[in-house]
């Protein structure tokens, strides 16, 4: 059994991979070749959203629009604690300040209400300015938007929505990419929608910020290769990846209808999983249920392994308490959710293939 199986799927498409990387070596265009303006294409009209703009990695995903945005020393930009590190790691990148937020313990997302206190406090210490949100959208679940975005405009701070794990989702008949300002998504290989490398892609309904986002994936050049007119950096995305993600958008939808039915039968047997609200859809990018203690969790991991069922912990250390970070200052106990979610989280197998049998095998086990 795998945690995620690529192989399966890659057997589905692979005729179509190998005409599209055939074309590839035909034309030569192995950077930003037409199967990129093709997939931003494709991508933009899956969400509904006017630009999408791909780029090397999810994490150059949510560098680019802070960068659009002036953001540097002095600012103040609030997300989570628990998440990838990537979340956090653009902000200190740009000498901006995260200030971290913690999470409910039900859907393990950003908490509106400590949300709002903390751009409130940060304003009363008047040492940062307040300048945008990255709400992730944990294992695939969307944040709050509707409360996120009221809170953005009361204090008018800018919204990325870190969608990395997300894509597919949506809340009502919104899809993510569409919320926020912006959204940033990844195309690492174990995302919902991967590509066989490192890929990315920002979504907006802004079109200044779509030129701008454009400019500085290329070194900050628009139509003089040869004269940078912002600072930028090497975002682009290759025709290969944006070829994986052509091909795979075709069955995405039918995945996504999968992984659906086996977060249905795990969540109907175990206690404890991510709580999903009505009108919310996950792309399940990862399953992960919650035990009574490290203890519990150690003798649940073992069990597993033994009986060859893979399980990962994500995450096993709030971002705060990363020693990276330790130049914040935040001590243990700051964020008590996120450090209790670390302490006690459990991730699970989680892919389109997935057998019935399977499914019931690992709550056997967990049972
Ligand atoms: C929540 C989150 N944000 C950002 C990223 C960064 O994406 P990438 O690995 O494509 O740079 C990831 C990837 O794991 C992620 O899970």
């Amino acid at each position: 059994m795998d945690f995620i199986d690529l192989k399966t799927q890659q057997n589905r498409i692979r005729e179509g991979l190998k005409v599209r990387f055939d074309r590839i070596l035909e034309h030569g265009s192995y950077i930003m070749g037409p199967e990129v303006t093709e997939l931003e294409e494709k991508l933009a009209e899956y969400c509904g959203v006017k630009h999408a703009i791909s780029c090397s990695s999810g994490t150059d995903a949510l560098l680019i629009p802070l960068m659009a945005w002036n953001i540097g020393p002095g600012d103040a930009v609030f997300t989570t604690p628990f998440t990838y590190v990537a979340t956090a790691e653009v902000i200190s990148l740009l000498g901006a300040t995260p200030v971290f937020v913690d999470v409910y313990e039900s859907t393990f997302n950003i908490d509106c209400e400590e949300l709002e206190l903390a751009i409130q406090n940060t304003i009363a210490e008047g040492q940062l300015t307040p300048k945008a949100i990255i709400p992730v959208d944990l294992f695939g679940l969307p944040a709050r938007y509707h409360v996120i975005e009221e809170i953005a405009k009361k204090y008018d701070l800018k919204v990325i929505e870190d969608a990395a794990q997300s894509f597919g989702g949506a809340i009502r008949d919104r899809k993510v990419g569409t919320f926020g300002d912006v959204a940033a998504t990844s195309f690492y290989p174990a995302k919902p929608l991967g590509c066989y490398g490192d890929g990315g892609a920002i979504f907006t309904n802004n079109d200044n910020l779509a030129e701008k986002c454009k400019a500085i994936r290329i070194h900050g050049t628009t139509s003089d290769r040869y004269h940078s007119e912002l600072i930028g950096l090497n975002g682009r995305l290759d025709s290969l990846q944006a070829a994986v993600l052509l091909e795979k958008l075709t069955i995405f939808d039918e995945e996504l209808d999968l992984r659906q039915k086996i977060s249905n039968q795990y969540r109907a047997n175990l206690e404890n999983c991510q709580y999903i609200p009505n009108d919310y859809k996950s792309s399940h990018a990862l399953f992960s249920i919650l035990l009574e203690s490290t203890q519990e969790r150690e003798k649940i991991i073992n069990k597993l392994s033994k009986n060859n069922i893979p399980n990962i912990i994500y995450y096993k250390t709030p971002i705060h308490l990363m020693k990276a970070f330790f130049y914040l200052s935040y001590q243990k106990g700051d964020l008590p959710v996120s450090e209790k979610l670390s302490q006690t989280i459990l991730s699970l197998p989680m892919h389109a293939y997935l057998s019935e049998e399977d499914v019931r095998l690992i709550i056997n086990q967990i049972q």
